[in-house]
């Protein structure tokens, strides 16, 4: 017969305190011991209280992530991917289906040269395809019935920003962590979305709905990729860039007002640029790269809202998806309409709102489309942001060319006013604030 009356020793015995006093040095030499990755590192503390029945924990995570302009990585003789992964004896890649056709060979070319296998999934990574499915299709290539990726061994990630997204939330769920080494080949994955913590897949009505804070432990940045992009690619990625020089670079801004059109038309000095463009080529994205990353690499975990780079972001993720939108173009209409709205609270001056909308005009992104003027639509928008992002201060407008600060509410009657006031700014352009190449053109598939 099972005896179920307690002990009562066990039940009554006091608590020995110092039993429960947690030496952190401990965790320190464990961690140093017992280290699991090069990349990643933690520390933790627990705090028993006097009671004996409760006690607190509190932890610390740390990573390493850097980021490396090169050009020409996938030239055999570059020893940038080589000294990745030499050591490992593979390399695990994903590969936009597009960036395969383009540079497939040249990709197995290098790891031949360099006598590391290379296993490869070519991943379709349009706009319709940044879904659960495309994460889901990632993680058994990446898992035991695929590749068997060990939590330690850095994925090679390269494409656009959609496969950066979808990609690198796949490598954040495999074994929880894994890390991976991103080669972003279009402008907005380069400078934007490759090197961010923000992997994501799209939600029902809300776009990058679903995600995980896990960026790449190293970025590397290749602008002779750009050659290849479609023109509206390039115009695409350049409002990422503007968004960056209205909030937080006026040197930036300048060298774009100045340059911007040339860096278009020579598909980001790949194409009969001259020495000075070139070195202007690499001085933006270097600009563009440092300033991002200033904000959204000392703040990984978006534990604080003072995010300039959420500048032209905050209406436009219910927008851009209702009327398929290319992402620039939404955020460069976002980000047109921010300056009005800020022209309206008398935070920039009407020279500086028509600079930031002139600059956006001369590279033929939209700065208007007819859907903001649904209130309705705007105002859930900014009621699915506000919740996202939290109370505060949660809207950055600029204050000037080159700085931001952060509006705390914006009242339906103030953003219907902003609204009208642009559209009468708008309707005075020939083409009424509408973009070259404006809509996604990956519809077809969907
Ligand atoms: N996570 C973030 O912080 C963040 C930031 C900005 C944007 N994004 C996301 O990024 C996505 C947009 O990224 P995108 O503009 O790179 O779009 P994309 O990934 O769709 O790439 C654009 C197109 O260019 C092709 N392509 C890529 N590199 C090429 C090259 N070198 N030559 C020829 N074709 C090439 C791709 O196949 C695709 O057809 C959006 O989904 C957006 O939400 C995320």
């Amino acid at each position: 017969m099972i005896n179920t009356t307690l002990n009562p020793v066990a039940v009554t015995k006091e608590v020995n305190k110092p039993d429960f006093i947690f030496d952190p040095s401990i965790r320190r030499d464990h961690a140093n011991k017992y280290r699991t990755s090069q990349w990643y590192d933690g520390r933790g503390e627990i705090k028993a209280a006097e009671d004996g029945r409760s006690f607190e924990i509190s932890a610390t995570f740390s990573l390493k992530s850097e980021v490396k302009l090169v050009n020409g990585v996938l030239n055999p003789s570059n020893p940038v991917l080589a000294e990745i992964y030499k050591s490992r004896g593979r390399c695990v890649a994903v590969v936009d289906h597009l960036v395969d056709e383009l540079y497939g060979t040249s990709l197995e070319n290098y790891f031949k040269q360099n006598d590391i296998p290379l296993k490869t999934l070519v991943c379709r990574a349009w706009e319709s395809d940044k879904n659960p499915d495309t994460v889901q299709k990632i993680l058994q290539f990446l898992g035991k019935d695929g590749c068997d990726v060990s939590r330690n061994e850095p994925v090679l990630i390269i494409g656009g920003g959609v496969l950066s997204d979808v990609a690198g939330l796949a490598c954040s769920l495999q074994h929880r962590r894994t890390p991976y080494v991103m080669i972003g080949t279009s402008i907005v994955a380069a400078i934007d979305a490759g090197p961010s913590p923000r992997t994501c897949t799209n939600g029902k009505l809300f776009k990058n709905g679903i995600g995980a804070y896990h960026p790449p432990v190293i970025t590397i940045v290749d602008r002779t990729f750009f050659r290849t992009l479609p023109k509206g690619h390039i115009r695409n990625g350049m409002a990422e860039i503007i968004k960056m020089a209205v909030t937080d670079d006026p040197v930036l801004f300048e060298l774009m007002e100045e340059y911007g059109q040339r860096l278009l038309e020579t598909y980001f000095a790949n194409i009969d640029a001259d020495e000075e463009l070139v070195k202007v080529a690499d001085e933006v994205i270097y600009r563009a790269l440092y300033s991002y990353m200033k904000h959204e690499g000392t703040n990984m975990f978006e534990t604080y809202q003072d995010r300039p780079h959420a500048y032209g972001h905050t209406w436009s993720p219910r927008f851009e998806p209702a009327v398929k939108l290319m992402h620039g173009h939404a955020v460069s209409i976002g980000m047109s309409l921010g300056a009005t709205l800020a022209l309206e609270m008398g935070w920039v001056t009407k020279n500086e709102r028509d600079r930031i909308v002139a600059l956006c005009r001369s590279l033929g992104l939209s700065v208007y489309h007819e859907i903001i003027e649904d209130t309705e639509l705007m105002l859930q928008g900014q009621k699915n942001m506000r919740r996202k992002r939290g109370s505060g201060l949660w809207a950055p407008l600029p204050t000037g060319i080159g700085s931001c600060s952060f509006a705390d509410e914006v009242p339906p009657d103030l953003l219907t006013s902003a609204v009208e006031e642009h559209k009468h700014l708008c309707t005075s352009f020939p083409d009424q604030g509408q973009g070259e190449e404006m809509y996604l053109s990956d519809l077809g598939l969907e």
